[in-house]
């Protein structure tokens, strides 16, 4: 069946069943691959991508679901002013280690800055507790939200 699906601002028809998780549409078909897969069951963050600037899970979501609904993904995020900010703390705080959560990490982190510029840090938590990284960097993940914000300016 075709859908027509706008990803990054580009609509595409694709020819899917409808219970395709979205995931697969970005990755196999449209052969955006920066959104990762991990546990295919909600469980990890990994496939986390922006579906009308809310942060949702790729890897549960049928494309039947989507609608006109525009998904924004890590290839696009540096587009975004609060995506911008998220990717220049994350360099600055050299976040990354193996690199394989974190596209999902910064899509999660972004949406929380682009609906709250001054997070707390029960804030930070609650937006970034479905996000694991099994190589342990959330210490310098706090940090590279906290910095983002900071860039926001007081108030607001
Ligand atoms: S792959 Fe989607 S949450 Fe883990
Ligand atoms: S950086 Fe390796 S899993 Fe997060």
């Amino acid at each position: 069946m075709a859908f027509n699906i706008t990803v990054n601002g580009k609509t595409h028809s694709v020819n899917v069943d409808g219970d395709t998780p979205l995931l697969w549409v970005l990755r196999d078909v449209l052969g955006m691959t920066g959104t990762k897969f991990g546990c295919g069951m909600a469980l990890c963050g990994a496939c986390t991508v922006h579906i009308d600037g809310i942060a949702s899970r790729s890897c549960i979501t049928p494309i039947e679901n989507i609608g006109n609904s525009p998904v924004t993904t890590i290839e696009a995020i540096g587009a975004t002013t609060a995506g911008a900010k998220i990717q220049k703390a994350w360099l600055d705080r050299e976040v990354v280690q193996c690199g394989y959560c974190q596209s999902g990490q910064i899509m999660s982190a972004s949406a929380l800055l682009a609906s709250n510029p001054h997070p707390t840090d029960s804030h930070i938590n609650n937006a970034m507790s479905g996000n694991i990284c099994r190589c342990g960097t959330y210490v310098r993940i706090r940090e590279a939200i906290k910095q983002a914000a900071q860039s926001n300016g007081q108030g607001g």
